[in-house]
């Protein structure tokens, strides 16, 4: 294992070679895709071990290599050199905790804590060891939002002044955990979805601020946080407008669902209140995210903007669309194709690998995290600001997603 010296990262001669040794904490909706991919990447990863107490999930594990333990203290830690962290989020600070204090390498599901504070005093124990420590915030890396990024904010290349990003998906209607329906465990829409988006925002404008936001909540199925409106502002005056709602959307059964362009339905038994029998259909929704995620790899096609993005700069307008990126321009229209088959995920789990074996300083640091979930805890006190926050109603309460 890298040697546990304190200051900076291990120098290069004293780096091991070869794939990293890595266990999974959490085998639900992200763990499974992202032990899936750890796997197809044996030049990169030896996946040794994988960690959750629910017996259902680690049984979805089909590989005999790979050791299946109920909880930390039987994972042993002198096998690995790295976790990823995707257990559900109020497990994330302490997980990190234990995995920093091992001189473990860690990769965490976004939100990367529950709460800002929380981040903020992972953010300062990673930086006081040689560890990895990276947040798996894959949308600001998906292939469109790089393509957009690439074109902007370098000398001489046009400068973002207005980007638009609009959401609208079934996401209160998938089955959840009881944590995923409380904000103060990080759960609701604004950690758990607008995190991707200002994740996208800090990619393009490469800073941001909250000036402006609502929360909703329609009471449909359950109450919880299911839509959210903000307006931002970079440092270079670019202003944003994020509007991201879960209570929306065509069903998956529905043709229009294919080509549906502000995000994809999932679709699954919405409990009737919060909790109720979530978590039987949360494994059941992993298992058809697992299937569609595999389908994607053996006839890979570009992945799915994370809903649409507009980004108006001052003599073009791009666009994400299914294939890439549209630039709109005043002598036509140019089309930036994205490659089929690598992913935002694959792009975060390549930085990792090398951040490990090579020391080169991700983007996606314990830092990048921290200015997320502060982003997002801006929201919460612009929204609670408002006095009219609670009581605009954006849609007809369960209009577009009656199961
Ligand atoms: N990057 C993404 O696109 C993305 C997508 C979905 C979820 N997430 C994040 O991943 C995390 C998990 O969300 P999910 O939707 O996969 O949840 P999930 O409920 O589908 O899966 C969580 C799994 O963790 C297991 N678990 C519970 N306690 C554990 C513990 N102490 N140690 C190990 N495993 C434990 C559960 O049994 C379950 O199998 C959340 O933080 C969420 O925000 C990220």
């Amino acid at each position: 294992m890298t040697p546990a010296v304190a200051g900076g990262p291990a120098p290069a001669q004293t780096r091991e070679r070869g794939p990293v040794r890595v266990a999974v904490l959490g085998l639900g909706q992200a763990g499974l895709i992202t032990l899936d991919k750890l796997l197809a990447r044996p030049d990169r990863y030896h996946v040794v071990a994988a960690v959750d107490p629910h017996d259902g999930a680690r049984a979805k594990v089909a590989d005999s290599r790979v050791r299946l333990v109920p909880d930390l203290e039987r994972l042993r830690t002198g096998e690995v050199e790295a976790v990823y962290v995707g257990s559900p989020t109020i497990e994330h600070e302490p997980q990190t905790e234990w995995a920093l204090d091992r001189g473990l390498h860690v990769l965490v599901e976004k939100p990367l804590a529950h709460r800002a504070a929380a981040a903020r005093a992972l953010a300062r124990r990673a930086a006081r060891t040689p560890s990895v420590a990276m947040v798996c915030h894959k949308r600001g890396v998906d292939p469109g939002i790089r393509a957009i990024a690439s074109l902007l904010g370098q000398p001489g290349r046009p400068r973002a002044r207005l980007v638009s990003m609009l959401h609208v998906n079934d996401w209160v209607w998938r089955p959840r955990r009881p944590d995923e329906y409380d904000a103060e465990a990080g759960g609701g829409i604004v950690y758990r979805q607008g995190s991707h988006h200002f994740d996208m925002l800090l990619a393009i404008m490469g800073s941001a601020s909250v000036v402006d936001a609502h929360v909703l909540d329609l009471g449909v199925p359950t109450h919880v946080d299911g839509a959210f409106t903000a307006t931002l502002v970079s440092e270079q005056d670019c202003l944003a407008t994020v509007v991201v709602s879960g209570y929306g959307g065509p069903a998956p059964t529905d043709p229009a669902a294919a080509h549906w362009p502000f995000g994809f339905a999932l679709g699954g038994a919405a409990p009737a209140a919060a909790g109720a029998g979530a978590v039987g259909d949360k494994h059941e929704l992993a298992d058809r995210l697992r299937a569609a995620a595999a389908l994607a790899r053996r006839r890979p096609t570009p992945p799915r903007p994370f809903g649409m993005t507009l980004v108006q700069t001052d003599d073009t307008l791009l666009q994400t669309t299914e294939d890439g990126v549209l630039v709109h321009g005043r002598n036509g229209t140019q089309s930036i194709p994205v490659e089929a088959g690598e992913d935002g995920l694959d792009h975060l789990l390549e930085t990792f690998f090398q951040a490990i074996r090579d020391g080169r300083a991700p983007t996606q640091d314990f830092r990048w995290g921290v200015r997320i979930l502060e982003l997002c805890e801006d929201v919460y006190r612009h929204a609670k600001a408002s006095a009219r926050a609670r009581s605009i109603a954006v849609v007809p309460p369960g209009a577009a997603c009656e199961r």
